[in-house]
């Protein structure tokens, strides 16, 4: 006999009989991994949870989202941007006042494209399918599942609609980076400026910059479908660009998540008299 047949033909007293379908540790557990494989998903649930919470009180509280003029500001919340109603507080170039039917919260009019954009994300896909579903919560650990049909049907297919959310997203992105831009200004105190609340919403849009950059499906648009980068080397550029940053797309993705809640809570706090929007130069 061979070394090589000798090898193969061993039996590895030491390997774990894997039945297809049956639970990964056994039947009486549902892993052999003896790590903390629970704590990522514990994490998620906390974070997204919180983060839902928040944004739906924030969303149908439908006040204190805008500093104006009588506080020598013009800061509006993203999650009151583009302000599209008659109700809008807003002044100057935030108040559209475009929708006058609408009579409650216009955050509720608009935060239906940045949360699917967020909701169809592959990555909080994986995200949230491990950790609200536990379908598997974490790798070689049991799905609470007894079937997987994955997302080629109803409603899971839905999901295929993120590449168009992402198109939404570009135009979010292009409006708070107008509204950062417009964070500059104060009207009564020298015209221009910049004040912590500056920075905050500066921080937010680029961040969501960075999201949307990083998303899959715009590394698809840039590279995607081409047999050859040297006959389209525009795309190759691009394509070069978004791939790096693709690579932290979780990052971004939770990292964009918290400042675009915090920003939409500094805004209010600053526009309830709780703290003070403080001018830098
Ligand atoms: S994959 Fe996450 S935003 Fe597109």
């Amino acid at each position: 006999m061979t070394k090589v047949e000798s090898s193969a033909t061993r039996v590895d007293n030491s390997a774990t009989p894997v039945a297809l379908g049956g639970t990964r540790g056994g039947p009486d557990q549902p892993t052999l991994r003896n790590d903390r494989w629970w704590l990522a998903p514990v994490i998620t649930v906390s974070i997204l949870t919180a983060f839902v919470v928040y944004a739906t009180w924030a969303a149908f509280v439908n006040k204190n989202y805008y500093v104006g003029a009588a506080m020598n500001r013009d800061l509006i919340s993203p999650f009151y941007s583009p302000c599209l109603t008659q109700g809008c507080v807003s002044t100057g170039a935030a108040n559209h006042a475009v929708i006058s039917w609408w009579t409650i919260s216009p955050a509720l009019l608009i935060l239906i494209f940045p949360l699917g954009f967020r909701l169809t994300c592959y990555y909080y896909r994986r995200a949230y399918y491990r950790s609200f579903w536990w379908a598997p919560p974490a790798c070689s650990v049991t799905d609470a599942h007894l079937s997987y049909t994955g997302e080629s049907r109803f409603p899971l297919i839905f999901q295929n609609i993120h590449r168009y959310f992402f198109y939404f997203g570009l135009i979010f992105n292009v409006l708070l980076t107008y509204d950062a831009i417009m964070a500059f200004r104060m009207p009564g105190a020298g015209g221009i400026g910049v004040s912590v609340g500056t920075l905050v919403l500066c921080l937010n849009a680029v961040l969501l910059w960075m999201y949307s950059l990083s998303c899959h499906a715009c590394r698809h648009l840039c590279g995607g479908q081409v047999k050859s980068f040297s006959k389209h080397p525009i795309r190759h550029k691009f394509w070069k660009f978004v791939t790096p940053l693709n690579a932290k797309h979780m990052q971004f993705a939770w990292v964009s998540l918290f400042v675009v809640a915090f920003s939409d809570f500094y805004v209010r706090m600053v526009a309830s008299g709780t703290i003070t929007d403080f001018k830098l130069f």
